[in-house]
């Protein structure tokens, strides 16, 4: 079983790097503006997002997405990553609110109260166990049609790509706080538990570090 960082070990690493974690998501960029590009936000009234990190992803949307009356909720464990995050939200008032959690998945959100459930590079440090409840939390927080708007690590399409995810994966199961916990994942593969229906899923790399972006739709129950 892959090991993966502590809540309380990822928290402590995520407040050192909050200041710089921008800075430093070189090969995030593509796939976040193919997420933002392929989520319909436009369309989107009201939008989780889970490890919102400085807020960045939020204010894009907010700036060139959403509609005025979109609202939008976020759970995050690092206070400097919450204080980064509301600081940047801040013009926005009521509509954005940032909560500190202890790690945990979101079981307290209401059912059915959001059309987007959004989480991009935290997937990738939770346990498998973590990520089939954090994905049944999704399912159940999202109404039906609502999306699940993911991008994460993945393995890789290209022979250079999976070189250096490969390297990258070794190095996270030996030593996973030299990479902030996270490692490639094979998304799609953890969306057997509830219905969804994939509408996206892309591959993307830059420098060889490789990204997976999926967009699924929430079916109802059978
Ligand atoms: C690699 S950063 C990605 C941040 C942001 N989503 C982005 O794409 O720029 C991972 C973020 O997830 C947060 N995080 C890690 N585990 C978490 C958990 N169990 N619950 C909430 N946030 C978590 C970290 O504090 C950090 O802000």
């Amino acid at each position: 079983m892959t090991k993966t960082l502590s809540h309380q070990e990822a928290r402590h690493f995520y407040d050192r790097l909050a200041a710089r974690l921008d800075s430093q998501s070189f090969y995030e960029d593509i796939a976040i503006q193919r997420l933002t590009e392929a989520g319909g936000f436009g369309r989107a009234e009201s939008v989780f997002e889970f490890g919102c990190g400085t807020g960045r992803l939020a204010l894009d949307l907010f700036e060139n997405h959403l509609g005025e009356a979109a609202r939008y909720r976020a759970h995050e464990l690092s206070p400097k990553m919450v204080a980064l995050a509301r600081e940047r939200l801040e013009p926005l008032g009521e509509r954005a609110r940032v909560i500190l959690t202890t790690g945990r998945v979101p079981e307290n959100e209401i059912s059915e109260s959001y059309d987007r459930f959004v989480s991009t590079y935290v997937l990738d440090l939770l346990s498998e166990a973590q990520i089939r409840d954090l994905l049944f939390e999704a399912w159940r927080m999202l109404w039906p049609g609502g999306l699940l708007c993911v991008a994460s690590l993945c393995p890789g399409a290209t022979p250079i790509s999976r070189t250096v995810m490969s390297a990258w994966s070794r190095i996270a199961a030996r030593r996973p706080a030299l990479v902030g916990g996270c490692r490639p994942l094979d998304l799609v593969s953890f969306l057997d538990a509830e219905p969804w229906s994939v509408l996206y899923c892309e591959t993307v790399s830059r420098f060889g570090v490789a990204s997976e972006i999926l967009i699924a739709e929430r079916r109802a129950a059978a």
